[in-house]
């Protein structure tokens, strides 16, 4: 019997990967639905909508969502389209509103999402109007340590089952302090890439030496940063992990340093360690020692499109990704260590960072690759690494022996297949919460 499977697009066995899915329309059409219409979806952060009746204006996907704080402080994702004929209820990136209105006839929405006023209700629809059943559409929200996510699926299972085991990482960095994060930004920008590209690259450490080498080496030339190489990553202690289609990286570490954040540079150096050594009680009681400590996560993805931190790669066709660089810094952190993070994250990753733009190039030019009738016939080759990942008796999820290694890249895809391939939730696999979550940090921070 053939493989009834509409997507079977990575081989687990060679690490084979069908091309296609970074350039075909219908493959595109499909992901829309099966993967952005269902899956939990990073939208903002609640440091953007701090007071009631604040809203910032984000998307699911392709579609308009207006995130918005109520009267009474509840978080609503509401779809930007007017229930009547379609128009956007809302034209700002943000602000502070208590109603939206449709600038088409009038139609005038509630920040909780329901129809409060319609002209001509008595007149024109001689008091026939379901208002009550025209309320914006809305998605289900819930928070992750300040970070908001939604989704559409009503069947999706809770956000902390979704993030599952991921979280005992994610919590190194975003659920670190008591007073939580605040998101600066976002800095917005367009690419011709394919969104998976970047997704894929988040967990790939092999290409740094190469990719990022004259980038590296200014670095190290006027920040005085350790020089990078191959063999310092093929020695490298540290390691890759993958649960529920969200890949990690992770430092494995007991040094004692700060954790290599964007802007430590030998000038500030010491005010990282001060702010390090200060805050270790509170990270210590928050995460237990070996989280506080040790791990120190590092690049990651979380499904579908969430990228090292709050960074979102929103899809605009096959061919073409819109990014939203947004920079997270800890609430109470000194001013100082603020400014220099901030500069330091644009400098590296925002649109004219050094990083980002060797990185864009590659995407440019994978997702290219596979739009020729010849070259799509050639499939990817990601088989680094294959059968050399398994549990780990200290860390959480499925753990790649090595730092440099394509294991999350296959899980990945497999991932994206296990979604496209579903008819519904009940059919997309969740590793059960396994990890043993040390501190008092919680999901609600
Ligand atoms: S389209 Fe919004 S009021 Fe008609
Ligand atoms: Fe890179």
């Amino acid at each position: 019997m053939g493989d009834a499977r509409k997507y079977a697009v990575i081989d687990p066995v060679t690490g084979k990967l069908d091309r296609r899915i970074f350039s075909d329309q219908a493959t595109y059409d499909d992901e829309m639905e099966r993967i952005f219409g269902r899956a939990w979806l990073m939208i903002g952060h609640e440091s953007l909508v701090p007071e009631p009746d604040d809203f910032f204006h984000t998307y699911m996907g392709e579609d308009p969502v207006i995130l918005t704080r109520d009267g009474q402080g509840q978080l609503h994702a509401l779809l930007n389209m007017c229930r009547h004929r379609g128009n956007r209820v809302c034209r700002v990136d943000d602000g502070n509103a208590k109603r939206f209105m449709c600038t088409y006839h009038g139609w005038t929405y509630c920040n909780d999402g329901a129809l409060e006023y319609a002209p001509g209700e008595s007149e024109a629809y001689y008091d026939a109007l379901d208002r009550a059943s025209l309320g914006l559409i809305q998605a289900r929200v819930e928070t992750y340590a300040g970070i908001v996510f939604a989704t559409w699926a009503k069947d999706a299972p809770s956000l902390e089952a979704y993030l599952g085991d991921a979280r005992w990482y994610l919590d190194t960095v975003f659920n670190r302090r008591d007073d939580g994060m605040q998101a600066l930004g976002p800095m917005k920008w367009l690419e011709p890439v394919n969104w998976k590209t970047l997704v894929d690259n988040c967990s790939d450490n092999y290409h740094v030496p190469t990719s990022h080498l004259s980038s590296a080496r200014v670095q190290s030339r006027f920040l005085g940063r350790p020089p990078l190489s191959h063999e310092v990553q093929f020695v490298s202690p540290n390691k890759h992990a993958f649960v529920n289609g969200h890949s990690l990286t992770f430092r494995d570490a007991d040094d004692n340093m700060p954790r290599y954040v964007h802007g430590v540079s030998k000038e500030t150096m010491r005010l990282f360690q001060d702010y390090h050594d200060a805050t270790m009680p509170e990270a210590e009681r928050r995460l237990g020692s070996l989280r506080a400590r040790r791990v120190q996560l590092a690049n990651h993805s979380i499904f579908p499109n969430g990228i090292l931190g709050l960074r979102l790669a929103l899809p605009r066709g096959p061919l073409k990704t819109e990014f939203w660089h947004f920079v997270l810094v800890e609430q109470d952190a000194p001013e100082e260590i603020k400014r220099v993070i901030r500069i330091g994250s644009q400098a590296n990753n925002g649109a004219a960072g050094l990083f980002e733009q060797d990185d864009v190039d590659n995407w440019r030019q994978v997702t290219e690759a596979s739009t020729s009738r010849l070259r799509r016939r050639h499939t990817q080759d990601l088989s680094m690494g294959l059968g050399h990942a398994g549990p780990h008796s200290d860390y959480p999820g499925l753990v790649s022996e090595r730092y440099i290694s394509e294991n999350n890249q296959r899980l990945f895809y497999r991932r994206w297949e296990e979604f496209m391939n579903a008819e519904s939730w009940a059919q997309i696999p969740l590793d059960p919460i396994t990890a043993h979550f040390d501190g008092t940090a919680t999901m609600r921070g």
